[in-house]
């Protein structure tokens, strides 16, 4: 029996699509296999913004066809958007031969699910509304190598006006450092070279006896073995130079911060509860560029937030060239139904909003290609995480979050390899192994 898993979202979301296949296997679907060959196929859904409900939408229909001519295939959807107020009910009357519906919460059950399902006609559904431990038991179907995720906090509490993670994945938790340090370690001897601890605000992390971030990732650098870590993602309220002075002191954490900021303007990041200002934002860069010259910093920013004017995206354009970031995400705001902002006024036109972050990306472009220059001619270590085969080259990111890629004989995947950067396109790089 063989299985399919169809991910949308975060990252974190793409770990936990690596424990459903744990869970899978334990429940005698041995082998991945493409959608139509597959005899359970699973959807790990997001619902940060509307079009990735969109997507999963669409390609949740598609499956009709498919679920009338194969007899036994067994149809489940899970995730953050199954978890939302209302949805799992809507997709049901949409999609009436969905088998089983699972919410953000009920992962660890996956597996009785599935033989409930297998024992009766009727769709089995199970969404239950908060989950304290942290610890599910499942050995998840690592697909990353030579990167492997590890969570370090679920949910979130800080409920950003914007934002639906805090309704659907649940108040804070974070693991504890000694199950977190046991894992790593595992990971390191089977020999994956890079850590990454997820979480959805990593620096409000607390383990037993108090435990903060800072001293979590230094433990975890302190861990013996030839790898590289990597976490995210950190909130610039948290800020702290107990942080920067860990990054500072070990190698082996990668100087690379993605530190969302999302606008530029002081009254619209306090409409969204973000609780720091432009002013202190780069102030933190300056102190961590001041501790680690050549850290690498990337951002997230959101366009057209309610009442958003002119002069106040003009802002974020300004702070994009005042922070130097080595590249971003942009989005457009999309209202999520119960958080707070989709219930203010001044929603900006979809004309304004599509002129804003086509302005936005193309000044976010110019800043990667204008520092991306910057590195032909110079060597870069990366470790090669695959194979393109379009390009017909291997690649991997340097520590800093660059693409590199080069040519070679034989499979490289899972070493570092020095490059000599010959040539720059965007924010991928082109070299030469030295
Ligand atoms: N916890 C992380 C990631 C949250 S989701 C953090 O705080 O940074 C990733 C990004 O999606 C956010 O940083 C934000 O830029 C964007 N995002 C979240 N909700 C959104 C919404 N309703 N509309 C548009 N973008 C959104
Ligand atoms: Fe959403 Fe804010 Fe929490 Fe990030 S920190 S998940 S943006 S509420
Ligand atoms: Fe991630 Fe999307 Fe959920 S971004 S936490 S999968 S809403």
């Amino acid at each position: 029996m063989k299985y399919h898993v169809v991910t949308y979202g975060c990252q974190m979301n793409l770990h936990e699509s690596e424990k459903i296949a744990g869970i899978l296997k334990e429940e005698g679907y041995l082998e991945e296999a493409p959608l139509e060959d597959a005899d359970i196929i699973v959807f790990n859904t997001c619902c940060i913004r509307e079009n990735a409900e969109n997507h999963a939408f669409g390609n949740i229909g598609a499956l009709k066809q498919l679920k009338r001519q194969k007899k036994g295939l067994i149809i489940a959807v899970g995730g953050c958007m199954v978890q939302e107020e209302g949805k799992a009910k809507l997709l049901k009357e949409k999609f009436p031969f969905i088998d089983i519906l699972f919410g953000t919460h009920n992962l660890p059950e996956l597996k009785t699910l599935v033989q409930k399902k297998k024992a009766q006609k009727k769709a089995v559904i199970s969404i239950i509304e908060e989950r304290k431990e942290t610890e599910d038991g499942i050995t998840p179907v690592r697909t990353s190598y030579p990167n492997a995720w590890v969570n370090i906090t679920y949910g979130c509490n800080n409920f950003c006006s914007y934002c639906i993670v805090p309704y659907v994945r649940g108040r804070e938790r974070s693991r504890r450092a000694e199950d977190v340090l046991r894992e790593v370690q595992a990971l390191v001897e089977e020999g994956y070279k890079e850590i990454t601890l997820l979480g959805q605000n990593v620096d409000s992390y607390r383990g037993e006896n108090g435990t903060n971030f800072a001293q979590l990732l230094d433990m975890i650098a302190s861990l013996e073995g030839n790898f590289r870590l990597r976490f995210m993602t950190s909130h610039p309220k948290d800020f702290s130079e107990e942080l920067v002075a860990v990054m500072k002191k070990h190698k082996k954490i990668c100087k690379h911060l993605h530190l969302p900021v999302q606008a530029g303007n002081n009254r619209i990041l306090k409409l969204m509860n973000r609780r720091y200002t432009r002013e202190k934002y780069l102030e933190d860069l300056a102190i961590l560029r001041r501790e680690i010259p050549d850290c690498e910093v990337t951002t997230d920013l959101i366009v057209a937030f309610p009442t958003e004017t002119e002069e106040e995206f003009q802002e974020t354009l300004s702070l994009v060239e005042a922070a130097d970031f080595s590249s971003a995400f942009t989005f457009i705001y999309s209202p999520r139904t119960g958080t707070k902002a989709a219930a203010m006024e001044g929603r900006i036109s979809e004309a304004v909003a599509k002129d804003r972050i086509t302005r936005l990306i193309s000044l976010v472009n110019a800043k990667t290609r204008e520092k991306s220059a910057k590195y032909v001619g110079k060597r870069v270590e990366i470790l090669c995480e695959d194979y393109d085969e379009k390009k017909g080259m291997y690649l991997g990111r340097d520590e800093y979050g660059r693409m590199g890629y080069f040519k070679s004989e034989k499979d490289r995947i899972g070493e570092f390899v020095t490059l000599n950067i010959t040539q720059a396109n965007g924010i991928s790089l082109y070299g030469e192994e030295v």
